[in-house]
C-alpha cells in the first residue's frame, strides 16, 4: 500500500496509476497547477474530491506560457508544502514532470489558439495562451481525466480552455470553480507571495476597483467610460500601481459591453512592482 499521494514524474507512471484508478471503477479528476498551492487550488481539488474523483494534481511551471522578460525563473517553487497541501485535501496522485517529459526533444508542436487569446491579458501577454493551451491540451491528453477544474480567477484561461475543448472535441468536462479571496478582499494568487508587505494595499487597490465598478453599474450607471474611470481613479491612489487593463466584457465572449445589461464581468490587471495580478467579478444587471 503506497503512501499517499503518490508522485510520479513520468507520463508512463500517470497513464499506469489512472488506469488501476479505472480498473477500480473510479473516474478520474484532473486539477492542473503551477504549484505554491493556496486555498484556491484546494478548493479545486475538494471539487473533484466531492465529486468523488480519483484525484491528480500536476504541479508544473511550464515554460512556454512565459514570455523571456516575464517572471518564470522567480515564479515561486514550494514542492514540499505542495505535496503536504495535497495530502491533507486527499489527493491520490501527484504528477510533477520535469521540462523533458512535457516538451520531449525536437518538442514543435503547439496548441494555437483563436481572437479570444488576444482579448484582455492576452493583449499584454503574447503568446501566453498558447503556451497555457499546448500545455493543458498535454496534460489532457496525458491523464485523460472526466473532469478538469480550473478557477474562475483565471476567467480568460477558463473560457479559452473551454473553446479548445469544444473545438478539438476533447472528451473532457471542464468545470470552473468560484474564485477564492483572501479576507481583506485580495484575489488569491501564487504570486502573491511576491509581495512586499508594503505592496499588500497596492495590490488590494484592484480588488477594491472592481468593487467600485460593481457599485457603479449597480446604481444603473449607464456609462462604461465612467464606470472605468471611477475604477482608474481608485488604482490612480496608489501612484506605484500600473494598470494593464479595467475593463468590462461579456464573460463569455470577453467582447467589451457597450451598454451594461445581464451578465457582466469586470476584469483587470496591474502591475506592482515586478508582480502582476488579475481579478475579476461577474455582475448581473437587469437584461435590457
Ligand atoms: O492556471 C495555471 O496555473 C496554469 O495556467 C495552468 C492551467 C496550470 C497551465 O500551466
Amino acid at each position: 500500500m503506497c503512501e499517499s499521494p503518490l508522485i510520479v514524474k513520468t507520463v508512463r507512471d500517470v497513464r499506469e496509476c489512472v488506469a488501476k484508478a479505472r480498473a477500480d471503477g473510479r473516474s478520474v479528476g484532473l486539477v492542473p497547477t503551477m504549484g505554491a498551492l493556496h486555498a484556491g487550488h484546494v478548493s479545486l481539488i475538494e471539487a473533484s474530491k466531492q465529486d468523488g474523483c480519483y484525484t491528480v494534481v500536476s504541479i508544473y511551471v511550464n515554460p512556454t506560457q512565459f514570455a523571456p522578460t516575464e517572471d518564470l525563473a522567480t515564479y515561486p517553487r514550494t514542492l514540499e508544502e505542495d505535496v503536504q497541501k495535497c495530502r491533507a485535501a486527499g489527493v491520490e496522485l501527484i504528477f510533477a514532470p520535469d521540462n523533458s517529459e512535457m516538451y520531449p526533444p525536437g518538442d514543435q508542436t503547439r496548441v494555437c489558439p483563436g481572437p479570444l487569446a488576444d482579448k484582455l491579458c492576452g493583449a499584454f501577454r503574447p503568446g501566453h495562451f498558447e503556451g497555457v493551451c499546448t500545455v493543458v491540451a498535454k496534460l489532457l491528453q496525458i491523464v485523460q481525466p472526466d473532469t478538469a477544474y480550473f478557477g474562475q480567477k483565471d476567467a480568460q484561461q477558463a473560457v479559452i480552455i473551454r473553446r479548445m475543448v469544444e473545438d478539438l472535441r476533447m472528451p473532457v468536462w471542464i468545470e470552473v470553480c468560484s474564485l477564492v479571496r483572501d479576507a481583506d478582499g485580495l484575489a488569491l494568487s501564487s504570486r502573491n507571495a511576491r509581495l512586499r508587505p508594503e505592496d499588500r494595499a497596492r495590490a488590494l487597490s484592484l480588488y477594491q476597483a472592481l468593487c467600485a465598478g460593481r457599485k457603479l453599474l449597480a446604481t444603473g450607471e449607464p456609462s462604461m467610460g465612467r464606470v472605468i474611470a471611477a475604477m482608474r481613479a481608485v488604482i490612480a491612489a496608489h501612484p506605484e500601481v500600473r494598470v494593464d487593463y479595467l475593463s468590462l466584457v461579456d464573460p463569455e465572449t470577453l467582447e467589451d459591453v457597450q451598454k451594461p445589461h445581464g451578465r457582466v464581468m469586470i476584469a483587470g490587471a496591474i502591475r506592482v512592482g515586478d508582480v502582476r495580478l488579475i481579478d475579476n467579478m461577474i455582475v448581473d444587471l437587469p437584461v435590457k
